[in-house]
């Protein structure tokens, strides 16, 4: 058996010599290790005389410290060094394109919302958001809807507990985000709003959360002529037939005078429905000049500033322009519905003409 000093120079050597991580591990394994050779000579201390083992056994221990030192600073340098290789080898050329995913889909929910921003983006409008938990204040009363108007039945909202009493609500429709960004921002106002609403409803064609998107526009001029053929023109792009029909048919809501609902043309002949020319209208949304009451509302003058708003169900024309026929099917994330009605990601909506499949 070796003396320890010769042990020392000969470990020495090997961890020097170890060119890597393996041989490094082997290495310790058979110095350091149950059965390892400095381990052998520990179990020779039993077999001496009390002094000769104290000395001995320190001088073990030292070279069982220096080992273990020598190893570990050489893994150090072995690691370091495989870095430096693969930082020298594995290049990542972020200029590339990257390669589209054969899997992953954009929801048609979220496929809607963007074409429809892109139409009203072409027209001047940004995007505006507001909170899904609102108050009774942005919800309804600076709407023009007072707490005993019959509209407020008509809503099936969910109300949560608030502070001092004060009950919340979740959003009935995307309409209080008019009042926020009209009593933030000084006019010329020109937004839409997409988001989430919620109403205690539950059918083919109803689920308690839902989508819409509002518009509104204030400045000095903007008049009914303007809001129509802001829609007109939406229409139009949206459902891509240059000469569909639109029809505004006077209607009421309490933020609107005058209030219109807006109709396209369709046929619903053998049973299919056809959006464009034919002899049926279909409605898909509200809108109206911002009452008076909205804007001192919101503290903007109505003598100086007047415009418009709309609002309009995502769902809604989702269904129609994709041929989804249940509302409900949105929401239950089913592989199959989703790989069928689904958009690939790279399928950016055009900002002309609408969206090429
Ligand atoms: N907030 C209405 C609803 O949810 C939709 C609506 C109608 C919004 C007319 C408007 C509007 O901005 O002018 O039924």
């Amino acid at each position: 058996m070796e003396t320890p000093e010769q042990l020392r120079d000969i470990l020495l050597k090997e961890a020097a010599d170890a060119d890597t991580l393996d041989a490094l591990e082997a290495l310790r394994v058979s110095a350091l290790g149950k059965k390892g050779r400095i381990t052998d000579l520990m179990k020779g201390l039993g077999q001496m005389d009390p002094d000769a083992r104290k000395a001995a056994g320190q001088a073990l221990n030292a070279l069982k410290d220096e080992v273990a030192a020598a190893i570990d600073a050489k893994k150090t340098t072995l690691a370091d060094a495989d870095l430096d290789r693969r930082l020298m080898t594995e290049k990542i050329d972020v200029t590339l394109p990257s390669s589209p995913q054969a899997d992953g889909y954009v929801h048609p929910i979220s496929q809607t919302i963007d074409e429809i921003i892109a139409i009203f983006g072409e027209m001047g409008f940004t995007v505006a958001e507001g909170p899904d938990i609102e108050d009774d204040w942005h919800n309804f009363t600076a709407l023009n809807i007072p707490p005993d108007h019959p509209a407020r039945q008509e809503h099936d909202t969910f109300y949560l507990p608030g502070e001092h009493g004060e009950r919340k609500v979740l959003r009935t429709h995307t309409s209080p985000t008019q009042i926020r960004t009209m009593t933030a921002h000084k006019p010329p106002i020109r937004i839409v709003v997409p988001g989430r609403t919620y109403r205690s409803d539950y059918d083919a064609t109803h689920s308690p959360m839902f989508h819409q998107i509002e518009g509104l526009v204030i400045d000095k001029t903007s008049h009914m002529g303007h809001l129509k053929g802001c829609l007109i023109e939406f229409c139009r792009a949206f459902f891509e037939v240059d000469d569909l029909p639109v029809r505004f048919r006077p209607s009421y809501f309490p933020f609107t005078e005058p209030s219109a609902e807006v109709d396209i043309g369709c046929t619903r002949e053998g049973g299919g429905l056809r959006i464009g020319h034919g002899d049926d209208w279909l409605e898909i949304l509200g809108s109206g000049m911002v009452n008076p009451n909205v804007l001192r509302n919101c503290g903007i003058d109505p003598e100086e500033y007047q415009g418009f708003a709309f609002g309009m169900g995502i769902e809604r024309v989702a269904m129609l322009k994709y041929g989804i026929p249940d509302l409900r099917t949105f929401y239950e994330s089913d592989l199959r519905w989703l790989r069928h009605y689904g958009f690939r990601s790279l399928e950016v909506p055009g900002m002309v003409g609408g969206l090429v499949r």
